[in-house]
């Protein structure tokens, strides 16, 4: 059995995952996660900001804001126009196919690879001409190859005008909050946002299993920084980590192969700034700590035709699965400040911050003063809540009125010309505007969980487990009595409890032989094997067995939750056995 029809097989049948909605026929891209995936989850996430957010937490703050939101948010964010697939549409039997990916399966089965992200209806169109590419359902012809937005939309309320739409990466939510996120670090860079949340994309023929769903995952980190300082103060923390990178230039030679460069070189080239240097490098230890070896996995940058619309540098952050071969399990993007500048403008809210001048310089401003007279004469008692109004967006007040306008929309109230003075003015400042930049490390929670899954897989003969890391594995421990005897059961019940409450995940199993329990536990990845024998009323103790080596030592009853809690730490077998006063087991 392969290492992926092991994970194909145990994932259903012991409760990682399997297709939503089975009983209806399911449908492509949904999938659920039974307690073992939930688990595995909640530990892959705590290991992310094990990784990623708490030792920085003098710069990284994490937030959760909603998965549905409105459409000016996507208008603004470029997702609206540029978030697209394109379709391909059978002529005969009207099935639909993701162009690109229509293609590849096509052209691969003749031995031939053409590189196809980026291209555009026109040339995805030539490509199927020029190849004679059909229907492979019933061998029919291919119309054209049209544009399909990937946005989940739904109605916010009762009014089908207020469209809303399930957000396609949760990088919005933190980009709209800027102002008060910015507020809450005391408007200081660099900081940065993560937030752990659901994403859904209208994916247009997913059938990868976890590797492409419509309903998903993602981890994100949205990193502010001054474009005059992009140095980061943590890059020699991770010098020691080799990054295999695939820069533009060799990527544009049609190389595949890395290089080996520490974070420093990769800055140092030009490869990418510090903080996506910083990044890549926590993320080569995150999947290695999680069992893909760094040797496994690359960073592929994107050509400039390749890119999100919203990118300036992308690296995709690949790990090798034996059944899809590379798999993109994070982007590395630099966005520039994009995304602030697109909601500044369309919001009309300010979203800059301040940098202090070396030396004091002379500034000409546009100041917008409210007149009050022409306010009440329109506004009455109201003329308060307009004058605050006019002073919180005297930036777009000013810009649409001294640009020819007669009147602007400010929060409700139609201001004209004669309700404001405009002056220019002269003063001297020592802090000058700027937007921030932002580094944006994006990871998929689903396909790591799938790499990692794949990546334990040890097949010895007739022996199969889950080389899971101890704090992914989401059982640290099972308890088994050697026979189903009610002083064994007894004690047996009583250790699980013991280790529930102490936080631990543990089994209780005392059906069927010893052997077939421990290939069951070693299946699901259970690094340690407690077991209740007919020592244990004699002395109070058991035996532990260890998941890898199968070697099993003998230990005190109450020592078993701390023996536990230290393997889920990671402590080594050994370590943890000599720390506890284990002695060597005698069968
Ligand atoms: P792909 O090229 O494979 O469609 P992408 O470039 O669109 O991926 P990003 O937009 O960079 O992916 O999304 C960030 C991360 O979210 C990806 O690295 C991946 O781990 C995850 N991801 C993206 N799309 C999916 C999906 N349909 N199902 C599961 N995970 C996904
Ligand atoms: N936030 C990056 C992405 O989801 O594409």
């Amino acid at each position: 059995m392969s290492r992926s029809e092991v994970v194909a097989d145990i994932a259903a049948r012991r409760g990682f995952y399997w297709p939503s909605f089975e009983i209806y026929g399911g449908v492509g891209g949904f999938y659920d996660y039974g307690p073992l995936g939930v688990a595995m989850r909640r530990n892959i996430i705590a290991k992310w900001r094990k990784i990623f957010i708490e030792p920085y937490q003098d710069v990284i703050i994490e937030v959760e804001t909603p998965v549905i939101m409105p459409e000016p948010v996507f208008r603004a964010s470029g997702h609206l126009e540029h978030f697209t697939d394109y379709v391909i549409t059978c002529q005969k039997c009207g099935r639909k196919y993701r162009a690109d990916h229509l293609i590849d399966e096509e052209l691969s089965k003749r031995g031939i690879k053409l590189s196809l992200e980026g291209l555009s209806g026109e040339q995805l169109d030539e490509i199927v001409a020029k190849y004679g590419i059909k229907c492979p359902n019933c061998g029919g012809p291919l119309g054209k190859a049209e544009r399909f937005n990937l946005l989940f939309k739904t109605t916010i309320g009762p009014y089908s005008t207020e469209a809303g739409y399930l957000r396609p990466e949760t990088a919005q939510g933190m980009f709209v909050a800027f102002p008060r996120l910015a507020d809450y670090v005391g408007r200081k860079v660099p900081f940065g946002v993560a937030q752990i949340g659901r994403v859904g994309r209208n994916e247009i023929s997913p059938r990868q299993g976890l590797i492409r769903l419509r309903e998903f995952s993602q981890m994100e980190i949205e990193l502010f920084f001054d474009p005059a300082n992009p140095s980061c103060p943590y890059l020699s923390e991770v010098e020691g980590v080799e990054i295999p990178i695939v820069p533009e230039e060799l990527v544009a030679r049609g190389s595949q192969d890395p290089l080996w460069l520490s974070p420093s070189q990769v800055a140092a080239k030009g490869y990418a700034n510090e903080w996506m240097a910083f990044f890549m490098a926590l993320s080569v230890k995150f999947l290695a700590e999680m069992g893909v070896a760094p040797d496994r996995q690359k960073f592929v940058a994107k050509l400039p035709h390749e890119r999100a619309h919203y990118a300036a540098t992308v690296y995709d952050q690949m790990a090798f699965t034996e059944r899809f071969g590379w798999v993109e399990v994070s982007g590395h993007a630099y966005r520039t400040d994009y995304d602030l500048s697109r909601h500044a403008h369309f919001s009309g809210q300010e979203m800059f911050l301040e940098r202090r001048l070396k030396q004091p310089k002379e500034v000409e401003e546009v100041r917008v003063y409210p007149n009050p007279a022409a306010i009440r004469a329109k506004y009455g008692d109201k003329m308060g809540d307009v004058i605050r109004a006019i002073q919180r967006r005297q930036g777009a007040v000013a810009s649409a009125l001294s640009s020819g306008a007669d009147s602007v929309d400010v929060e409700g109230f139609f201001i004209t010309r004669d309700m404001v003075y405009i002056k220019r003015e002269r003063r001297r400042t020592d802090v000058e505007k700027f937007i921030p930049h932002v580094i944006e490390p994006s990871f998929g929670l689903d396909r790591i969980l799938y790499v990692v899954l794949e990546s334990s897989v040890v097949v010895e003969g007739e022996r199969r487990y889950l080389k899971l890391p101890p704090d992914i594995a989401p059982i640290t421990a099972c308890v088994l009595p050697i026979v189903k005897r009610p002083q064994y059961v007894e004690e047996g019940r009583r250790l699980a409890r013991a280790l529930w409450r102490a936080g631990v995940a543990a089994i209780y199993d005392d059906e069927g032989t010893i052997g077939s329990r421990y290939a069951s536990c070693d299946e699901i990845g259970v690094p340690i094997a407690v077991t209740i024998d007919e020592q244990t009323p004699k002395d109070s103790t058991v035996t532990i067995r260890d998941r890898d080596t199968r070697r099993q030592v003998r230990l005190a009853l109450e020592k078993v939750v701390d023996f536990a809690i230290a393997i889920r730490s990671s402590t080594p077998f050994d370590e943890a056995s000599s720390r506890l006063g284990a002695t060597p087991f005698k069968a």
